[in-house]
Formats: C-alpha cells, sequence, structure tokens
C-alpha cells in the first residue's frame, strides 16, 4: 500500500478551511500539517489550490445486485460512485432475492469482497413477515433495518400498523424509511386515470404521489418511533411541509434525522417537461418551493444527510410512457459535481455539503474511523478543483445503464482524486483497477 503525500492542499473538515499537507500510510492518515520528512513518499499530490473533503458516504443506494444486475451490480455502480468522490455506500434490499434474511445479507457481503471500489454496508429489509429475522439482526453487521412504507420498486412494502409497531418496537439498531402512504397515491391514481386514461402526463406524477402521501407516512413513521422511542431515519425528504415533522437539534443528539437526495434539491417540476420521465422516482421530484425549503433546511440542522437513491434502470425500461417507466434515475458519480453546483452559487457552504455527506453520516450510524480527516482515521478521500468544469458526456458515464439526466450539462467543478482506505482508486482521469472497497465498521457502543 502506498505512502501518499498530498502537499498544500485546502483541507476542508469540521467546520474548517486549513492549507496544509497529509501523509497517508497504511491505509490511514498517519500525519495533517506541514509535513518535513517526505523522502519516503510513494506518490506526491500537489494541492494546486484545490479542496480536500472526506470521501462522500452515501447512505442509499440501489446497485441491482443480485438479480438485477442488468441495470447495474456492486462493482459497475461503486466504480462510479468512486469516480464521483463517493468512498463509502450503504445499499438497499431491494434486489432478487430480496435481502430480507441472514443469507441473503451474507451473499451479499461476499459478492462485495473484492469486487467493491467504495467500502460498503448493507440494509437488511423488512417485510410483513420477518420481525424474528429483524430482532435477530447484528448492529455490527448492518447499517440499518429498511421499511418500505410506501410501495416502491419491489416487492416490499409494509404498511400494516401492527407490523410496524413490532418493527418499531424491536428494531435492534436503526430504522430508515421511505415514505408515502400507498392508498392516498392509489385514489390519486385512480383519479388521474378517470380523467386522462392510460396516457397519464408525467407532469401528474407529484399529484399522484403527493405532498399528503408523504406527509401522512411520515408523520405516521415519526409517531412510532416517538412511541417506541426508535432510533429513525426518515429518507428522501420531498416536501417542505414534512420538515416541521424534525428537529434542529444537534445531530448527535437526535433520535429521529432526516435525508435529502441530490435530485430532490437539484431538479423541479419545472424539469418535467424536458426530463419526462426519465426524472421519474419515489417519492417524486416536487415544486420549486419545496427543493427550496429542503435546502434551507439542510442550512438550519434541520435535515441532517445528503444521499443520493441512486437507482438505475435501463433506458429502455425508462423511456416507455408515464405509467410504465420505472421510478429511480443513477445519480453516484455526480451527486458531489451537483452538490459543488449548489456550492458555487452559494446556496449551500462547501463545509455544509462536508458535514451532511460525511461528518453526519458517520455520527449517525457509528461508523468507525471514517467520515473524517483526522489523524488514526482510514484515508477516505476526495480532492476537487472548484474552479475546473465537468461537462458530462456519454463516454464518462460509468453506469452500467448508461444514462444520466444530467447528460449534457456542465459543472463548474471537477473530480480530480478518490483515495479509499488509502487507495488511490481514481486520479487523473483514471480509475485503478484494483478494487479496494472493505466492509464498514460500526462503534461497538453504536448508539441506537
Ligand atoms: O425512485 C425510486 N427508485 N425510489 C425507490 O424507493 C426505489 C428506487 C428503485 O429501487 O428503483
Amino acid at each position: 500500500m502506498s505512502r501518499i503525500w498530498i502537499r498544500d492542499v485546502c483541507v476542508i473538515n469540521e467546520g474548517q478551511q486549513t492549507q496544509g499537507d497529509l501523509w497517508i500510510e497504511a491505509g490511514r492518515i498517519k500525519q495533517i500539517g506541514a509535513i518535513a520528512d517526505v523522502a519516503n513518499a510513494d506518490v506526491v499530490i500537489e494541492g494546486r489550490g484545490r479542496w480536500l473533503l472526506p470521501g462522500l458516504i452515501d447512505d442509499q443506494v440501489h446497485f441491482r445486485e443480485p438479480g438485477l444486475t442488468h441495470k447495474g451490480d456492486i462493482q459497475s455502480e461503486s466504480r462510479a460512485a468512486v469516480i464521483g468522490g463517493v468512498t463509502s455506500y450503504m445499499e438497499m434490499p431491494n434486489c432478487i432475492p430480496t435481502t430480507t434474511d441472514r443469507s441473503a445479507l451474507q451473499d451479499k457481503l461476499a459478492r462485495a469482497k473484492g469486487r467493491s471500489f467504495a467500502n460498503y454496508s448493507f440494509y437488511l429489509g423488512a417485510t410483513n413477515d420477518n420481525l424474528e429475522q429483524i430482532k435477530r439482526a447484528d448492529p455490527n453487521e448492518i447499517c440499518g433495518i429498511k421499511v418500505f412504507m410506501g410501495s416502491s420498486t419491489g416487492n416490499m412494502l409494509v404498511d400494516q400498523e401492527v407490523i410496524l409497531e413490532g418493527i418499531f418496537a424491536h428494531a435492534p439498531t436503526l430504522v430508515a424509511t421511505h415514505c408515502e402512504d400507498t392508498p392516498i397515491i392509489q385514489d390519486n391514481e385512480q383519479a388521474a386515470l378517470a380523467r386522462y386514461g392510460e396516457q397519464i402526463p408525467i407532469s401528474m406524477h407529484p399529484m399522484i404521489r403527493s405532498e399528503e402521501a408523504c406527509y401522512a407516512s411520515s408523520s405516521l413513521a415519526v409517531a412510532l418511533a416517538k412511541r417506541h422511542g426508535t432510533r429513525l431515519h426518515v429518507l428522501h425528504i420531498s416536501t417542505a411541509r414534512e420538515l416541521g415533522l424534525f428537529s434542529d437539534a444537534p445531530v448527535a443528539q437526535k433520535r429521529i434525522t432526516a435525508e435529502a437526495c441530490v435530485h430532490h434539491l437539484f431538479f423541479c417540476d419545472a424539469d418535467y417537461p424536458r426530463l419526462g420521465t426519465w426524472i421519474k422516482c419515489n417519492p417524486a421530484i416536487k415544486r420549486a418551493q419545496d427543493r427550496d425549503a429542503i435546502l434551507q433546511a439542510l442550512r438550519d440542522g434541520v435535515i441532517d444527510v445528503i444521499a443520493t437513491d441512486h437507482a438505475p434502470h435501463t433506458r429502455e425500461e425508462k423511456a416507455q410512457p408515464y405509467r410504465k417507466a420505472p421510478s429511480g434515475l443513477p445519480l453516484v458519480q455526480h451527486s458531489l459535481l451537483s452538490l459543488l453546483e449548489h456550492v458555487h452559487h452559494h446556496r449551500l457552504s462547501i463545509e455544509e455539503v462536508v458535514q451532511k455527506t460525511s461528518h453526519n453520516v458517520a455520527t449517525i450510524f457509528g461508523l468507525e474511523d471514517r467520515g473524517y480527516i483526522r489523524e488514526g482515521y482510514w484515508a477516505d478521500l476526495v480532492l476537487v478543483d472548484p474552479h475546473a468544469p465537468t461537462q458530462v458526456t456519454e463516454e464518462s458515464l460509468a453506469y452500467r445503464c448508461g444514462w444520466s439526466p444530467f447528460l449534457g450539462h456542465t459543472f463548474p467543478a471537477r473530480v480530480d482524486s478518490t483515495l479509499v482506505s488509502g487507495h488511490l482508486a481514481w486520479h487523473d482521469g483514471q480509475l485503478h483497477p484494483h478494487a479496494a472497497g472493505q466492509p464498514l465498521r460500526f462503534h461497538k457502543d453504536r448508539k441506537i
């Protein structure tokens, strides 16, 4: 493993910008500051006015393995992740078979070993009848329990309140929820069918998967968590109305946290005429006011995490009419770039981006030695040039599905290097073929 000297770089960490050097050895950050003895460096990277951030930890991705590998797999999508500056990910259970018992979980861990370019962990999925599996889950082995409290891709809906009570009462670790009320969605869809027939326009998606559907389900999740003292993390908040459910207390003190996703921060309903079903996702992208309120909630500490919900589908699947096109879009290669665009326009500061994509994720999930630029921590790092533009071209896409909602867009910044556990995975436009991802480890006294 190389000894790497990163020289004279602007380190963005824990709310500060500090100019200095980093020395990396045996995969970890050995020294931060002015480094005198550098004769032994195998690799020297000059800072040249660039920013060094902790690598992103994406707490919501769908990499489609096993069972849906025509859309993507652990290898292809984790490769896209490191090209985009994402060094760790937490992956969702709605593959085939679903990750809803220990053997499916072990199978995924075995698949990731030696093939994942980024560090990894997997959720155990909840079903209507796997409470015993949930109770027995080892909090040191999974990042959390995923509950689809609204139906989405895959057949994993859990919406009977008596079953949800059992899950919220007995989950031995963090519960992460997808919140959309399915009966409300079904009523809205019936009304749209009566009006438009089969040719419902995509612009109806945020009216079908409505604000009301999101609020009914999110408020139920929060009420259940309060009743049972559950450690709840509500995923992909998409409406201004839901924000009132969450507190702005320091993240380490919260029992209920919330996540926003990059597409809900970047797009709004005005983008449906241009991008159509390519941006169809659950929960739906809603109004500009919702997008702007979620950005404000990030600045205010009401939303704690920014993730992607990276969810690739093939071009052929997505090119179908509204009712047939599946929900979800590939994002993990461009999440950091899209956030750097917000920084460029002063909608978020770079320190806020680091806090929401790395520090807070490490705190919420109790990750060991990751998520910060600290001596002794793993060297999960990303070097970005805030002033070099990146145009998204078809050739540059690493996703198996081969498309992106950002195709043709030029971001104002560039991801130059990504280090995963001290391994230079992406550097100067080249991907190193060694897949160096490791399983994420959790603090033994992980607070749940
Ligand atoms: O849009 C979505 N796509 N939302 C989800 O909750 C699931 C995801 C997928 O797996 O395709």
